[in-house]
């Protein structure tokens, strides 16, 4: 029996390469950096399926010139990186990694809540620079965390997570979402609906994005949201770039009309050495490393793994976002 052939974008762990090895011909993208869209629109061509990243474009034309691909399995939970009405016009699976990251990435979205309250990087740089020159009533205040108010914009999975680690802290949590929890979900999570995200935006002291990047979240935050905010709020996000508009959050910060922002993710991924947001202290930013954990990494790389094999068995993977795809 011929072995379907397989493109992995980046190495992503030996024990899931190897189980992948086993059925498949396989080639995985040797460099740090990802495969050029040219490489990968070429590597498509005899493919049967590709495990791709959240930096791999899989678009329209690319699916179209795929005539034997069957599945993509995205190594991440969000997929905006695949046009999936195009994908499932064409019987293409495409699987994603909820569920693994979850605690993982709310982990690092408190992380950042935590940092930017207490100006930790700020304080970090400082010492390095030899400014600590004595014990000061007035160095490097911040904003408390306990006891404050949490918005979480998309109480999904990573949201819910959100609020159990800020119930640790005390904290009022409120949320907006599409979907109001009933009653007992609400008073288990210890969270508030609030219908409307303007009154989310007046009443937070924190305010953490947790939705994911379509049509309707693009800038979802941007001047006028702003401009709804407390002067001492914290905008977190580790969701998608460009749910923030980010032009209006740098203006925002540069005139201090809110108190400061956590962000893993930029509108371009890179963001630029030379962006203007990279010289304000009142924010900080990591390298979209969320669901980065040594455990939730090998979880994610088994599970895409998993949704890849499945697929190029024809059938529907475990984590599939597309089931459509298959439907006779
Ligand atoms: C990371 O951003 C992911 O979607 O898994
Ligand atoms: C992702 O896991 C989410 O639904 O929040």
């Amino acid at each position: 029996m011929i072995k379907p052939k397989v493109f992995v974008t980046r190495f992503i762990g030996q024990e899931a390469i190897d189980k992948i090895s086993q059925d498949t011909t396989i080639e995985v993208w040797p460099e740090e950096l990802p495969p050029p869209y040219e490489v990968l629109l070429e590597k498509s061509k005899d493919s049967e399926g590709l495990l791709t990243l959240l930096s791999d474009k899989i678009d329209a034309n690319l699916i179209n010139s795929a005539p034997k691909l069957k599945v993509v399995s995205n190594y991440a939970v969000g997929y905006d990186n695949i046009d999936i009405t195009e994908a499932t016009k064409h019987h293409i699976v495409i699987g994603n990694t909820p569920g693994v990251l979850t605690g993982t990435t709310a982990d690092l979205a408190f992380a950042l809540l935590m940092a930017a309250a207490r100006r930790v990087v700020e304080a970090d740089k400082y010492t390095r620079k030899g400014q600590w020159k004595t014990w000061g009533p007035q160095v490097l205040l911040g904003q408390d965390i306990h006891n404050a108010t949490l918005g979480i914009i998309g109480l999904g999975r990573i949201g819910a997570e959100m609020a159990k680690r800020a119930r640790g802290f005390n904290m009022r949590v409120l949320y907006h979402d599409k979907i109001k929890l009933n009653e007992v979900e609400e008073k288990q999570l210890g969270v508030e609906y609030v219908s409307e995200l303007k009154e989310l935006l007046s009443n937070a002291d924190f305010i953490s994005v947790h939705v994911p990047l379509v049509e309707q979240t693009y800038h979802l935050i941007g001047v006028n949201e702003f401009a709804m905010m407390k002067p001492t709020a914290v905008l977190i996000n580790t969701s998608r770039g460009t749910v923030v508009d980010q032009k209006a959050l740098y203006d925002t910060l540069k005139a201090k009309r809110i108190f400061a922002a956590g962000l893993d993710v930029t509108e371009i991924e890179p963001i630029s050495p030379d962006d203007p947001l990279l010289t304000l202290d009142n924010v900080i930013i990591t390298p979209h490393i969320a669901s980065g954990s040594f455990t939730t990494r090998k979880n994610m790389a088994i599970m895409a793994a998993e949704n890849l094999l499945t697929g190029l068995n024809g059938d529907i993977p475990p984590n599939c976002v597309n089931p459509d795809a298959l439907r006779k």
